[in-house]
């Protein structure tokens, strides 16, 4: 390799060995045994019979592979399936099945903004929609995290008569596990007229009547413009999709993103074994009931043990720790405990900010809660 590119390298990897921060890539075998609380199969539909099955008929009808790109001849009844499933779930009358959250993320972020127009954004939502708000050149404004009174303020300033302002939050934080009063957004977006994109990853499956995510459940994906939803978390799948109540957004963004236009698209088993996922995921209310409550007793339960927790009843635990290494330890920890759970440090969250991000499963067996306790409880004393 050219010397000064190995140089450049090498120090940015030093930089980040001393901060505490950098990453490698290890196998975790599920055959190991670990708890795995740090995935996000939040209904534990990853391994679920039906949805198995769904994908093994799938193989059998279509292969292993859509072979091109949608716009070619990727895009078949699997896809289509989806889209109409996805469609009525969260009442949304157009969508695009797209290959990642990821690439739905920065397709929407980069492709709708432009240069003269603003988008604000929560402090701390997700990087592929940073990454696609940068590379639109548009204004990027950012608003405390979940502060509305702050978006609020920044609306009030940006929102001029020639001007297009965007919003964008998630609903559930992926690493902290909040959620902003999506009520008093649509309440600002009625006032303010902003287009708001709403992304709902790690709110699917988890709430709502249908669970369908926070919009069903504060009722406002009338006055969301794109939903965004992923298939790799609670619908035990991989993939994500996009929804929007005006066909020019989805007819721009098909003519538009490279992402959706130029990758070989994603594997119709995906699609299958996520539709059938909604259907599970429909009548699963018990499930989610026992889902939040989980969530609020361990919440309480690990503040008794001292540990420093947010409360609320998403599944994602984020356990405060500040410093990087102290997060890499603990997480060390509780593997040589038999538990997985995230050591989540910088540039992922910000400086200081370093976390275990432990991630529910609604059916958590009493036993492994009382195993993760009881480590919590060993871990925190020492
Ligand atoms: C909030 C949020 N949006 C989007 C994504 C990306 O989704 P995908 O994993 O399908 O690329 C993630 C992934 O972790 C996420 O947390």
């Amino acid at each position: 390799m050219n010397e000064r590119l190995r140089e450049r390298l090498e120090s940015v990897l030093a930089e980040r060995e001393r901060s505490g921060t950098r990453r490698g890539l290890r196998v975790i075998d599920p055959q190991l045994g670990l708890l795995n609380l740090a995935s996000n199969d939040y209904l534990g539909l990853a391994g679920n019979a039906k949805l198995k099955k769904a994908g093994r008929d799938a193989i059998d009808r279509y292969g292993c592979s859509s072979s091109a790109s949608p716009l070619i001849s990727g895009f078949g009844p699997a896809h289509k399936e989806l889209l109409e499933s996805v469609k009525a779930w969260h009442g949304f009358e157009h969508g695009i099945v797209w290959n990642s959250g990821y690439a739905a993320n920065q397709a929407i972020l980069r492709q709708l903004p432009r240069k003269e127009d603003v988008v604000l954004a929560d402090r701390l939502i997700h990087n592929s929609m940073i990454t696609g708000i940068l590379s639109s050149g548009a204004r990027l404004a950012r608003y405390r995290h979940c502060d509305l009174d702050h978006l609020e303020t920044l609306l009030r300033s940006h929102c001029k008569e020639d001007r297009l302002v965007f919003v964008a939050t998630e609903s559930v934080f992926s690493m902290d596990g909040d959620y902003p009063d999506l009520a008093r957004m649509a309440e600002l977006k009625k006032q303010y007229r902003f287009f708001w994109i709403l992304d709902e990853a790690h709110a699917m499956g988890w709430y709502g009547d249908k669970g369908s995510g926070l919009a069903e459940f504060f009722g406002v994906a009338k006055q969301v413009d794109v939903l965004v939803g992923t298939l790799g978390k609670a619908l035990g799948s991989t993939g994500a999709y996009t929804l929007f109540h005006d066909n020019n957004l989805s007819d721009y963004l098909v003519n538009l993103s490279g992402e959706f236009i130029y990758s070989t698209y994603l594997p119709p088993v995906c699609a299958a074994i996520a539709s059938a996922a909604v259907l599970q995921v429909e009548k699963s209310h018990s499930l989610r009931e026992q889902g939040r409550r989980l969530s609020t007793e361990m919440r309480d339960r690990m503040r008794e043990l001292g540990w420093d927790v947010c409360s609320g009843d998403s599944p994602i635990i984020s356990v405060s720790l500040g410093d990087a290494d102290m997060a890499v330890k603990m997480a060390a920890e509780l593997e040589a405990r038999g538990i997985l759970v995230g050591a989540i440090r910088p540039p992922t969250v910000p400086e200081g900010t370093s976390r275990l991000r432990i991630s529910l499963k609604a059916n958590l067996s009493e036993e492994s809660v009382e195993k993760l306790m009881r480590a919590l409880g060993a871990v925190s004393c020492e």
